[in-house]
């Protein structure tokens, strides 16, 4: 009886951690600002911020797991024709009535032509992928020369998988089981990589900002707050910080 009640980001994981259909299990989730999938909206409107208007008529924007298409809205006004990649059928249809082109396909084997995008968005992706290498590689094979890549990912530290999974797991911004800490992706080695396919990566780390999370949390606790918990903020900003050891944003430029 209990766990019924239970939201879905408190329910003990019944697939192993970054199983694929884990999404499939979430599918309600993606566009409830409240719900299991929190985060990515918090981080889908600091990636956005990332990417400049577009510099020529049919841009294209290619965006790499892009799971139910929370870039969307973020996006609205910039320009971009905006085509998004996943494994997630379930999650591809609500990206579709989002305005993205859906391609069913993995990150690691992407079906578009070469250097076709004028940016590529990998947001919160790189972490669930076993051989996030080939993905990297895709990202930049798909960039024209001169565009532009933007992305952020976990870091393979202790830091991280104490604070993303041990912690931030238990909140309910994030959907429990939904990360394998193997997979994290340590910043100087993707920075490398990009470097090898010619993009020169620049990384910073980004957390939550504190009070804005505090008053999201007592916004969902006790909805009688929200007049006065609103006042910081619609919902928790992600801001800049020094470390890159736990959550970083990366942003750099295909030589052309
Ligand atoms: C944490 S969600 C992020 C979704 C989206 N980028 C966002 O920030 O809202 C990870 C997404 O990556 C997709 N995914 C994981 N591994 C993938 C792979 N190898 N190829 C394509 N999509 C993958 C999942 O289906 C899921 O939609």
């Amino acid at each position: 009886m209990r766990d019924r009640l239970a939201p879905p980001s408190h329910r003990p994981p019944v697939l192993p951690p970054n199983d694929p259909r884990q999404y499939d299990d979430l599918a309600g989730e993606w566009w409830r600002p409240d719900g299991a999938f929190a985060m990515l909206h918090w981080l889908a409107e600091a990636r956005a911020a990332l990417v400049p208007p577009a510099r020529r008529p049919g841009a294209l924007l290619v965006d790499l797991g892009c799971g139910a298409g929370l870039l969307a809205p973020h996006l609205a006004g910039k320009g971009y024709r905006h085509v998004g990649v996943d494994l997630t059928r379930s999650a591809l249809e609500q990206a579709a009535t989002h305005g993205v082109t859906a391609v069913n396909a993995d990150v690691t084997a992407v079906p578009l032509a070469d250097g076709c995008a004028d940016v590529v968005a990998a947001g919160e992706v790189l972490e669930h992928v076993p051989e996030w290498r080939r993905a990297v590689a895709e990202a930049c094979r798909l960039l024209r020369p001169g565009g532009l890549l933007v992305l952020d990912t976990l870091n393979a530290t202790v830091l991280s998988r104490l604070v993303a999974v041990r912690i931030g797991e238990r909140l309910p911004a994030v959907p429990r089981g939904i990360h394998d800490p193997r997979l994290f992706v340590d910043d100087r080695e993707l920075v490398r990589e990009c470097a090898r396919h010619d993009v020169a990566l620049r990384v910073r780390g980004i957390r939550p900002q504190v009070a804005g999370v505090a008053a999201w949390l007592l916004r969902r606790s006790v909805p009688a707050l929200a007049p006065i918990t609103s006042r910081v903020g619609r919902r928790p900003r992600m801001v800049p910080t020094r470390s890159t050891a736990v959550l970083y944003q990366g942003r750099g430029v295909r030589r052309g």
